[in-house]
């Protein structure tokens, strides 16, 4: 049986409490959270089994009584939380994106680099079946190496503009924060580093000048379009695990999405590998959900996306009446498409056998780096390079 503390009893952390129910072989014996108010108002509402609580990460460390850390707090406390796991001898598990700053990546990689413990990094989209499929056709080189890439996600994203995700200081941006996903499947399907990377981007829809501290006590909830009408339940679950709890930390919810925010609504990025591959990543928040990624070797092309429903196409130049289409399993409703619960499992499968199989640190690192270096360009107008925010042997 692997024991678990959980550092950050929030969304990911409550998460986490749930998958571990499917996994016999995991245990969440412990909990931490810096906030007792909404630790024990999330613990009652969501109904975690019985936990050890702690409202520090250096008394569960020091308790000595789990065998690997989830660190599953706000992106900008990452760095921190991490090194002091690494350096008491735990392995840990990192929820993404790695960290925010070039210097917290640093940190967080010299660390892992003098740690024999295990390093996982929680890219969960990897085993989503459409990702883990797709890595399997690009693998087997039937378009040759992978010379140009192309992806654009119209991802349905308001509720970023309504937590801490929208100010800079606590996710880094929305491309580190959210956009760390695709840019990890991107590194994992180009199979190299980024050297370069060029970007645009701003703000189109949200972001503002309203001073509404949210919908629940907004004059305009019957006209805005984006106005989220909460339900009794759900009004005391704010109340309890966030309005009552603020008075600690300052951290609420259900902000409004034209309220002040300093990250953009869109972005467009070009990276340029080490292995000499260009890939364009856009991705805006206020899309559908519309996706499509492809990727061009020189001996065919491969796509996927919405117009494609789970499945995948493969073109080969010179044999153009060999047109494959390989069908994806679904995904299932919940856990991510089930991916949250295949991740554990090789979690668990890895610890038990000491061979990594999820994604490390220096993963974490390729592709919050590139979210970085992309805002940093979008505000210097231009392209970054990454050797000058991070020693590029740490991503090799
Ligand atoms: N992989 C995914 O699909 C996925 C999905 C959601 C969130 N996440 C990641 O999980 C992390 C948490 O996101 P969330 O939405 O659950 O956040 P959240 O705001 O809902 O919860 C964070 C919790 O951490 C606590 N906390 C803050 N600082 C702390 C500290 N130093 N020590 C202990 N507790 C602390 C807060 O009090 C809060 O209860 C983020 O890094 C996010 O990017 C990943």
């Amino acid at each position: 049986m692997i024991k678990i503390g959980i550092v950050g009893t929030g969304d990911r952390g409550t998460s986490f409490v749930r998958a571990a129910e499917h996994i016999p072989e995991m245990k969440i014996e412990a909990v931490v959270d810096t906030n007792p108010i909404r630790m024990e108002a999330v613990i009652k509402h969501h109904h975690y089994p019985p936990v050890k609580k702690f409202n520090n990460l250096d008394d569960l460390l020091d308790a000595n009584i789990v065998d690997v850390v989830f660190i599953t707090t706000p992106d900008w406390t990452h760095s921190e939380l991490i090194t002091k796991c690494l350096e008491k001898g735990y392995h840990v598990f990192c929820d993404k994106p790695l960290a925010i700053t070039p210097a917290q990546i640093k940190e967080i990689l010299i660390a892992a680099n003098k740690s024999s413990k295990m390093q996982f990094m929680g890219f969960n989209m990897r085993y989503n079946p459409l990702f883990t499929k797709l890595k399997e056709v690009t693998g087997n080189k039937d378009i040759g190496d992978i010379l140009t890439g192309w992806c654009y996600s119209g991802y349905q994203g308001d509720g970023y503009f309504r937590r801490w995700h929208k100010f800079k200081e606590k996710s880094g941006g929305l491309i580190v924060h959210k956009g760390c996903h695709i840019l990890d499947i991107i590194n994992w399907m180009v199979d190299s580093y980024p050297v370069e990377v060029y970007a645009t981007g701003g703000q189109k829809v949200f972001g503002g000048n309203k001073k509404w501290p949210g919908c629940h006590e907004c004059k305009e909830i019957e006209t805005c379009a984006y106005a989220r009408k909460l339900t009794d339940d759900q009004m005391k679950l704010l109340e309890d695990i966030y309005i009552k709890a603020a008075t600690v930390d300052g951290y609420t919810r259900n902000y409004c999405v034209f309220g002040p925010s300093d990250v953009p609504d869109h972005y467009l990025l070009i990276i340029d590998y080490a292995s000499g591959a260009r890939v364009i990543f856009e991705e805006i928040f206020f899309g559908t959900g519309l996706f499509y990624m492809g990727f061009a070797g020189e001996k065919g092309e491969i796509v996927t996306g919405s117009f494609i429903p789970d499945s995948i196409i493969v073109r080969k130049k010179f044999d153009r009446d060999k047109e494959k289409r390989y069908q994806v399993q679904k995904e299932t409703k919940e856990f991510h498409g089930g991916a949250d619960i295949y991740m554990l499992k090789d979690l668990i499968k890895s610890l038990e056998t000491g061979t990594q199989i999820l994604p490390g640190f220096k993963e974490g690192a390729r592709s919050a780096i590139i979210g970085v270096a992309a805002m940093i360009s979008i505000e210097q107008h231009k392209p970054v390079n990454i050797e000058q925010l991070l020693p590029i042997e740490l991503l090799q």
